[in-house]
């Protein structure tokens, strides 16, 4: 019994010894104590042995177990320290190496578009407000002076919420609101969404940004609206850009009116951009509606106004030359980029 511990002794140290990774360490420590190991194999021959020398064969047994199993804890330290290392080695980090470029994205041209019309606007002295979304049918039409049944309701399809609160149509909601509010005078502009139930194509959406625009004060004139308006074109699209006001009908300004630029690409020759007509139309205007002005208790007789409503995304798409509004909303980085 004492040669054949011995033996199985030996045999696994050297196995031991020789195992060159982990998995072949774990399965010589198995061979040998596991379940059904030849050290195991021996405890269970304990029957066989003569009762007197059991407590000496067991004591010899479990000697032979510590040594084999200090053995494979040695090794095993051995081949993961030896693992280590290796991992160190081959991770080595070049410091000298050039930093990975961090991307970050950039404004979209809507967003562009947008803080270069605030940033003129508040050149000029105008404050930047914001309206609800969502909003009443009072505030969109009926206090616009488009009552029930008025036609100029149906040139904006509506998308409702009930038969009282709806998507607004238009930013020009956010001038009642701001003459609600009193205060005296004003002068503001409010960038934001607006909804029509249109199908989507190269120059519609069925959400789309306007910047209303609304100036209320004693003395304001039509030369007031032509000024400024001619002002802000100059500083948005250069110095060379020439202007045009054509009469218009709006509900809710009198008289109305639409600017149109001196088309930039061709300066007015005419051409692809401007379908050959030599400008391009990027705003509707007028002096406020005396009706408009009674309607949010503001004395017609002692205050004027003049109230303007601009598409961002007509000007962004003139601006950078875009001739399709759906890539402003694909968000596609190829052509983000670019801007
Ligand atoms: N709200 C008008 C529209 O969506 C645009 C507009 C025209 C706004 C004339 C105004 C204005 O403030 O005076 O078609």
């Amino acid at each position: 019994m004492k040669e054949k511990l011995q033996k199985i002794s030996e045999e696994a140290l050297s196995s031991i010894n020789l195992s060159d990774s982990l998995d072949a360490l774990n399965e010589v420590r198995v061979s040998v104590l596991g379940k059904k190991g030849a050290l195991t194999g021996i405890l269970k021959g304990m029957k066989d042995v003569a009762p007197e020398d059991r407590p000496k064969v067991g004591a010899l047994v479990n000697e032979t177990r510590e040594k084999i199993e200090e053995a494979v804890n040695e090794r095993k330290s051995k081949l993961e320290s030896a693992l280590r290392e290796e991992k160190l080695r081959r991770e080595v980090i070049d410091v000298t190496l050039p930093a990975k470029k961090i991307k970050i994205g950039h404004p979209h041209p809507n967003t562009v578009a947008l803080e270069e019309v605030e940033r003129i606007f508040i050149g000029m002295g105008y404050e930047v407000v914001e309206g609800p979304e969502v909003e009443y049918d009072y505030y969109n039409f009926e206090a616009l002076n488009i009552p029930a049944n008025h036609p100029a309701k149906d040139e904006q399809d509506t998308f409702y919420i009930n038969k009282d609160i709806l998507l607004r149509t238009q930013t020009s909601s956010v001038q009642i609101h701001i003459m609600e509010g009193g205060k005296l005078p004003v002068r503001m502009i409010a960038p934001g969404r607006v909804f029509r139930s249109d199908e989507v194509d190269a120059t519609h959406s069925p959400c789309f940004h306007q910047i209303e625009g609304l100036v209320v004060d004693k003395g304001i004139t039509m030369s007031d609206l032509k000024g400024t308006l001619e002002g802000f074109a100059r500083e948005m699209f250069g110095d060379d850009i020439k202007t045009k006001f054509r009469p218009h009908h709006f509900p809710f300004t009198e008289p109305s009116a639409e600017m149109d630029v001196s088309c930039f690409k061709c300066g007015g020759k005419g051409c692809r951009f401007c379908k050959g007509e030599g400008w391009i139309e990027i705003l509707g205007c007028g002096m406020v509606h005396p009706h408009v002005l009674e309607m949010c208790n503001i004395d017609p007789e002692e205050y004027t106004g003049f109230a303007f409503g601009v598409g961002l995304e007509r000007i962004a798409l003139l601006k950078y030359e875009i001739d399709d509004m759906r890539l402003l909303y694909e968000n596609d980085n190829r052509f983000l980029e670019q801007f």
